[in-house]
């Protein structure tokens, strides 16, 4: 049986940071407010000229620096993204040619909005089980920044850009030791864009391009939801409550990450949190955290990893990792 497990992780985060006290300047809202309600401080805003395939690139880069592997070695990318560069060819396609990785790698695009990540992470360790890949590139990028209506202090208040990224390679030991997908169409209203390239150009997509969210709402399916997975995934390799190392959570908001660190029987101090620092960056936010609490020395080899999401769809997943 051949496994996967993680070799090496990277991210990327713009430059330009926007915080809650300029947003008050926007909109009709309080960092108070945000801090209380969300756990955000700021976020990072791409520049004008940047696109998810950079930002992808930059976290790529590290992700295979860290790992020791080349470009050359690398025979499957997977792009987890809501706000790719082009509708087609896809993001995955693009750093093929950008990052120098033979032509002939397997290449697409995922798109189950902010579980993204969890998915491509799925389909990718599929590909190893299966002898389809040796060493993959599995990446989160997004720039919400581009699809938030400015004036809705509702979701213009949560989402920022970035891109994390982890390389998978085959071993003899997992590694990913499970994961578990899921979707649910029927609530689509609570969270989405509702314009999409087959609507047609007729008319300019205006308000229909941008995120509109019934936040309330999502909040509880949310913790509802992952209280439920986190139940599933500790099932699954008979474990209990308290087992695991670390919670890295999809970053949407302090409340709903907490909720579900207490259901998994951790401290706060056992899951790593950036939404202060990053906000929400959908498909890009798990492998963000991720690589921040490898970099900073918290998370080491051998320890138990619970990484989840959920999101618009809709979708939600977890992976539980021996790292
Ligand atoms: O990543 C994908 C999944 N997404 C999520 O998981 C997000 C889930 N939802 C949330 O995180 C929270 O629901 C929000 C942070 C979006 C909102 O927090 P909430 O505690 O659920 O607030 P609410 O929507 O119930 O609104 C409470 C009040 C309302 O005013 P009234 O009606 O009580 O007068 C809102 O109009 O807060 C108001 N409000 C704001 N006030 C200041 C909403 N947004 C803002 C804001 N600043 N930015």
């Amino acid at each position: 049986m051949i496994h996967s497990r993680i070799a090496g992780t990277g991210s990327y985060l713009p430059e330009r940071v926007m915080t809650n006290q300029e947003l008050e300047k926007l909109v009709d809202t309080s960092d108070e407010w945000i801090v209380e309600r969300t756990g955000i401080a700021q976020r990072h805003i791409a520049a004008d000229d940047q696109t998810c395939s950079d930002l992808a690139q930059r976290a790529a880069e590290q992700a295979m620096a860290r790992a020791g592997i080349a470009a050359t070695d690398i025979d499957l990318v997977i792009v987890a993204t809501s706000t790719p560069d082009h509708v087609f060819p896809s993001t995955a396609c693009r750093l093929v040619e950008r990052l120098g990785i033979p032509g002939g790698a397997v290449a697409f695009d995922v798109a189950a909005a902010c579980s993204g990540f969890i998915y491509a992470l799925d389909v990718a360790n599929r590909f190893i089980q299966t002898g389809g890949a040796g060493r993959a590139l599995v990446i989160g990028s997004e720039l919400f920044s581009r699809i938030l209506d400015w004036s809705d202090r509702g979701t213009c208040v949560l989402f920022g850009d970035g891109a994390g990224a982890v390389v998978l390679e085959a071993a003899e030991s997992p590694g990913i030791l499970s994961t578990h997908l899921h979707a649910d169409g029927r609530q689509t209203d609570l969270l989405n864009v509702p314009w999409g390239v087959s609507q047609g150009y007729e008319q300019l997509p205006g308000e229909r391009g941008k995120v509109r969210m019934k936040g309330n709402e999502v909040f509880r399916v949310a913790v509802r939801t992952l209280g439920g997975l986190v139940d599933e995934t500790l099932a699954a390799n008979g474990l209990k409550r308290g087992d695991v190392d670390w919670l890295i959570p999809h970053q949407a908001n302090i409340r709903i990450m907490t909720a579900t660190a207490k259901k998994l029987g951790l401290p706060a101090e056992r899951m790593v949190s950036t939404v202060a620092d990053h906000g929400n960056t959908s498909a890009a936010s798990i492998p963000l955290a991720l690589n921040e609490a490898v970099s900073d020395g918290r998370i080491k080899r051998g320890d138990l990893l619970l990484l989840e999401a959920f999101g618009a769809g809709f979708t939600w997943g977890s992976a539980l990792i021996r790292y």
